[in-house]
């Protein structure tokens, strides 16, 4: 029976790479990578602090569910904890960011996928710059329009969108996007969890869990941390305007765990510096990470 769609593998003749033509034959299939052509893949940030790696079973079991949720199968999760290891030990890098990924794999482009496709794994090891900075005088965001897909829960290779935020955000000379979705709620930000604090009330406020956010584990752990700060850990949906008029916000992300916000699109928050309970839950998490 014949199919509408051409599902088997395409015989592709050459391939061009900037100017050189290339015979199909002679291709380095890094270049035929369906994280490229689809963003098909799903991928992890881990951090380490003073040598030792943060939070690893917590992020290997969410790669291991995204890889799970877009059907990416075939992965020995726990090799793939050994290479994370191997490669963070053979980097000597005290501060360390490890970035991995894995692609369904790599085929001529069509959108149905060979049944011998093999994942492909791709990680990096990077020294992560300080952010003593940011942290002690806070930073600045801007609003966007949150234009991602349906399943924001799966750390998927597909950033277009927050790419797009961010690149808004630092033309208006902001550090980071606030994705604001259709019903006019904050989602999160391009590349980070949004926390407000409601300083009267001792709260601590984040949009619950579900697939319209990453279940961030900076998040979490602020959350588990919120008490030793005195605070309520609430889950509720925050809007702009309220955010705007919060007491305090702060944003949470692996790579630089809490980051104050004092200034949100044209408003100022607080008195412009960081606030005490940010700071307390700051210090917190220096000590939880120790
Ligand atoms: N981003 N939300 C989004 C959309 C993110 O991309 C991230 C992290 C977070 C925070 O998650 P976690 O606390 O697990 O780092 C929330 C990583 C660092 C990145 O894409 O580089």
């Amino acid at each position: 029976m014949e199919t509408v769609f051409e599902i088997t593998e395409d015989a592709m003749q050459l391939a061009m790479i900037e100017d050189r033509i290339v015979p199909y034959a002679e291709l380095d299939p890094v270049y035929l990578d369906r994280g490229t052509f689809f963003g098909d893949g799903v991928y992890e940030v881990v951090r380490s602090y003073d040598g030792r790696i943060f939070a690893i079973d917590e992020h290997m079991a969410r790669f291991e569910r995204s890889l799970r949720e877009v059907d990416i199968t075939g992965v020995d999760i726990a090799d793939i904890r050994r290479r994370v290891e191997h490669a963070f030990d053979d980097a000597s890098i005290a501060n360390a960011k490890i970035y991995f990924h894995i692609t369904r794999g790599s085929a001529a482009r069509n959108h149905g996928t060979p049944a011998d496709l093999k994942p492909n794994f791709f990680l990096t090891v990077t020294e992560l710059g300080e952010s003593t900075a940011k942290k002690a005088g806070g930073i600045s965001v801007s609003t966007f329009p949150d234009w991602r897909w349906k399943r924001c829960d799966i750390k998927s290779l597909n950033l277009l969108a927050n790419v797009l935020a961010r690149r808004d955000a630092e033309k208006k000379g902001c550090n980071e996007a606030i994705l604001v979705n259709d019903a006019g709620e904050i989602t999160e930000g391009a590349s980070s969890s949004v926390f407000m604090v409601r300083a009267a009330a001792k709260e601590l406020v984040t949009r619950p869990l579900g697939p319209d956010i990453l279940p961030s584990i900076t998040r979490a752990v602020v959350l588990r941390i919120a008490e030793q700060a005195r605070l309520r850990a609430v889950e509720q949906v925050i809007r702009p305007g309220e955010a705007a008029g919060a007491d305090e916000l702060f944003l949470a992300v692996t790579t630089q765990d809490i980051v104050p916000v004092v200034k949100f699109d044209q408003t100022t928050i607080g008195n412009g510096q960081p606030g005490q309970n940010t700071k307390n839950l700051i210090e917190a998490f220096r000590q939880y990470v120790k």
